[in-house]
């Protein structure tokens, strides 16, 4: 049988320094200490804070994670970095660390694009006693797939070949859904990231409330009721009726402030009762028009599973409304296996840089200085073939 390749991958993409080991598919170790605490009064990531505390912190981070595998730096067959899309400043971090290893040690250095990271994050095993291997999905990888990937910075819907093979089918033309949680949740006074704390409010009640949609003339909008209250309030789907399938969120984020302008005219500050309210709606707007466009692809491309993945697949609401999609057309749904591999992280570039070697794409470079070059920051990468 073919040894599994036993790979060190760092992700500096953004805000968190990540470094993981990974042994075919199975994440060894998986260390990601979170900046959010830095950047939460900002409301958002700096760049400028993200270098610096990647700086801090890549060696100790690699350290732990080679520790926490039990695996030596000599053992490691290769080193993956994430060379983008990102942050410049703060990929060029894990790319330096990356290539000084690779020429310490002598090993080959693989390019990964991150999201393809996020595309695969569904197919890393985790390695720990407490998770019943039964309870893990077979690895067996049928093809075609439609990826989802929904993150702070992307939205999209990728065509999935096989290993290496994407098209992007349609992506947000203005902002991504993860970054509309942000800044819509920074309006409620939520620190950075305010996905989670929005999808928190939203949850807690939602069965209080009736969600219906309406056509308007031009446009869709999505009425959420509070059957206790009776107070209803009503937001756009964005692009709902386009033909194509890309998204927009930057009109939500404009229904939105204006919603919530309303509601602090007074100066009051709002209940608790009338955040939920406000959450609740949000989430269907923000996840209506992509459970619609995923549908609408599925329908054309006929795929035989689809793949979630990037920060904002840890939501339940959304898990559960691609679950029903997934059961009514009778395809394989596959999810990052927690909120770890959800989120940026390196374990995601470890898996893509495996299945790549297992498939035959990998487009390592033998750790020979003058050719090291080759790998470069490339922040605005996209997914091709
Ligand atoms: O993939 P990720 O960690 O970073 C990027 O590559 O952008 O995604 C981060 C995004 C943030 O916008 C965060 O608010 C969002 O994912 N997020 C969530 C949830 N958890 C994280 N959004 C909605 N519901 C959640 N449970
Ligand atoms: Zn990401």
């Amino acid at each position: 049988m073919k040894k599994e390749t036993l790979t060190l991958a760092i992700d500096t993409s953004c805000d968190e320094t990540s470094a993981s080991v990974v042994k075919g598919l199975t994440v060894l170790s998986n260390v990601l200490p979170s900046q959010n605490e830095l950047h939460s009064k900002y409301g958002g990531v700096v760049p400028s804070i993200a270098k610096l505390a990647h700086q801090e912190r890549i060696d100790a981070v690699v350290d732990m994670a080679l520790q926490k595998a039990k695996v030596k730096m000599e053992d490691v067959d290769a080193i993956a970095v994430t060379i983008g899309p990102g942050l410049a400043i703060a990929l060029e971090v894990g790319i330096n660390k990356a290539k000084e290893l690779a020429i310490k040690y002598e090993k080959p250095l693989i390019p990964i694009n991150h999201m393809e990271g996020h595309l695969v994050s569904s197919f890393a095993l985790q390695n720990s006693k407490k998770i019943n291997s039964k309870t893990q999905k077979n690895t067996k990888i049928h093809f075609s797939s439609l990826g989802l990937l929904v993150s702070g910075k992307h939205t999209e819907i990728v065509l999935v070949n096989g290993i290496g093979d994407y098209e992007i089918l349609g992506e947000t033309l203005d902002d991504a859904c993860g970054e509309a949680f942000d800044k819509c949740g920074r309006l409620l006074g939520f620190g950075y990231p305010a996905g989670p704390i929005v999808a928190k409010f939203a949850k807690e009640n939602r069965k209080n409330y009736k969600i219906t949609q309406k056509n308007l003339s031009q446009s869709t909008v999505v009425v959420s009721k509070n059957k206790n209250t009776g107070s209803e309030i009503e937001l756009p789907l964005s692009m709902y009726n386009s033909k194509d399938l890309n998204f927009s969120y930057s009109g939500l984020k404009t229904a939105f402030r204006h919603l919530t302008e309303e509601l602090f005219k007074n100066n009051e500050a709002l209940t608790k009762e009338q955040i939920i309210d406000l959450c609740v709606v949000f989430e269907e707007a923000a996840f209506r028009p992509i459970i619609h466009k995923l549908e609408a692809a599925i329908k054309t491309h006929k795929p035989k599973s689809i793949l979630l993945g990037g920060g904002v697949s840890s939501n339940l609401n959304l898990r559960k409304k691609l679950r029903n999609l997934a059961q009514k057309n009778q395809i394989e749904l596959r999810l990052p296996g927690s909120n770890k591999l959800s989120t940026d992280n390196a374990a995601m570039i470890g898996v893509a840089a495996n299945l790549r070697a297992l498939n035959g794409k990998s487009d390592a470079i033998l750790a020979v200085s003058e050719s090291l070059h080759k790998i470069d920051r490339m922040p605005n990468l996209r997914l091709s073939n």
